[in-house]
């Protein structure tokens, strides 16, 4: 099949190359010439394990086409995704300017045979229909089309494995034809198919990043009771969690949730139930206590340092990317420089992303040892793997002050106890 994906994040890019795996041909269209440059030489510009092969392998094969122009590729492809941003606007609400663009431009440019559009942007209740309006206001009166809403659930770090291995395929539309074709591309997909209305496929999307948002802080505020109190979060956790009906997984307390979707997406959706005269007061505490949660380590950091100079281990807003949106390396970084801390950081990915927005406000470490020689402490925000097995007996011999701040409960409480560390971590008592 021939199809054409508008956007190229990691959605877009990710799903365009798994595609062109399976044989289909797929045009990528971009609005950066730059970008199109490097992404037609195999540079797939954001980092995502195991994205670069899978993009040199299909562009030698033939399969995949970067481009700029939407003449050929809308012309010649059956279903078309946008899979374009969605950023928060200042109050909160979706920038849907840019869908609504490609939209017009998509509907510019279809000829006479059957179209797809099929939106996986993440977008509120009702857009679709309002793309649907925006293809029809726009397109030649013969050209036939239909809207559906497919949203996509892959992690950044495990994209690919992700697309690969779906729990469910949504797909909203009231197109039979759209529906039978959206089954055909996706046949080499694992996981359930869910058929259903656009609204439906709309909501499924913010639903389920806001309950993941949800499980991380209820995690949260329930170690801010652990350290209050001397209990455990983490066995806490792992009691609750054996309960089937609750579960373990992606409940873990740490400094918050970040990345370009959670925070965006639970945003997105209080203005959603704003703008529908629902009540968004739980969504709101689920911000609030994610705040909260970036706040209460930088405390613990300002009470328990004498000298104002620390390493940050851990940029990115999770492990396994570069990406450093609504991360919470960005929020400590400009507090403690606020409160005239020197900074050095180390991040195996994320460091030119950071460099970026502090420039030479930090120091840029080669590697985590060098990011601790002579400081008085350690804050780690990302639980990179070469973090949790690091030597930290070297580490401490580098160190002015053998002090951490672990924001993710990499270490077991009693490890860095016996290596003589002074240790905070998130809902366990401390090592003074
Ligand atoms: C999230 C969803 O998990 C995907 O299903 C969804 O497709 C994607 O958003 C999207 O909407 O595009 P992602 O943003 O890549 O994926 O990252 P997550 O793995 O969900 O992690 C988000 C944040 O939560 C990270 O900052 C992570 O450190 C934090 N987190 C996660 C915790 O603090 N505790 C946990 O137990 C899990």
């Amino acid at each position: 099949m021939t199809i054409t994906f508008v956007g190229h994040g990691y959605v877009g890019l990710v799903t365009a190359c798994v595609f062109a795996d399976f044989g289909n041909d797929v045009f990528v269209i971009g609005h950066t010439p730059s970008k199109i440059d490097r992404l037609k030489n195999g540079d797939p510009i954001i980092y995502e394990p195991g994205l670069k092969e899978l993009l040199e392998k299909n562009l030698k094969a033939g399969r995949l086409h970067f481009t700029l122009d939407y003449k050929e590729a809308i012309a010649a492809s059956k279903i078309v995704f946008i899979a374009v941003g969605t950023p928060p606007k200042e109050n909160g609400e979706a920038d849907l300017s840019i869908v609504f663009e490609v939209a017009e431009k998509i509907a510019k440019n279809l000829k006479g045979d059957f179209t797809v559009v099929s939106c996986k942007s993440t977008v509120p209740v009702g857009t679709n229909k309002k793309i649907e309006a925006i293809l029809y206001q726009y397109k030649n009166p013969n050209a036939e089309v239909a809207i559906a809403s497919c949203p996509e659930f892959l992690r950044e770090g495990t994209a690919i494995y992700d697309t690969l291995n779906a729990d469910r395929v949504v797909i909203g539309s009231s197109s039979q034809k759209a529906i039978d074709l959206l089954i055909e591309l996706h046949k080499p997909i694992n996981g359930k198919r869910i058929i259903t209305d656009l609204a439906s496929a709309e909501l499924i999307k913010y639903t389920s990043n806001a309950m993941l948002a949800t499980k991380i802080s209820f995690a949260n505020l329930i170690s801010f009771y652990c350290e209050k109190t001397g209990a455990d979060v983490e066995t806490v956790l792992d009691a609750v969690g054996i309960d089937k009906r609750i579960g373990r997984i992606f409940m873990n307390p740490g400094v918050g949730y970040g990345g370009s979707c959670l925070p965006k997406d639970v945003m997105a959706l209080i203005n959603i139930g704003k703008n529908l005269g629902i009540d968004p007061g739980f969504l709101e505490a689920i911000e609030k206590v994610n705040l909260q949660t970036r706040k209460n380590f930088l405390a613990k950091i300002l009470e328990n340092t004498n000298e104002k100079n620390i390493a940050i281990w851990g940029l990115s807003f999770k492990p396994d990317t570069d990406d450093i949106r609504f991360a919470s390396s960005l929020y400590l970084i400009e507090k403690l420089l606020g409160n005239g801390f020197k900074i050095n950081v180390y991040d195996p990915a994320a460091m030119e992303n950071v460099r970026k927005t502090f420039g030479d406000k930090i120091n840029y470490s080669k590697d985590p040892y060098e990011a601790v020689k002579n400081v008085s402490s350690l804050a780690i925000l990302t639980e990179w793997n070469e973090f949790k097995q690091i030597d930290l007996l070297k580490v401490k011999r580098l160190m002015k002050c053998p002090l951490i701040f672990d924001g993710r409960n990499i270490y077991p409480t009693d490890t860095v106890k016996a290596l003589g560390f002074k240790y905070f971590s998130i809902g366990r008592q401390p090592v003074k």
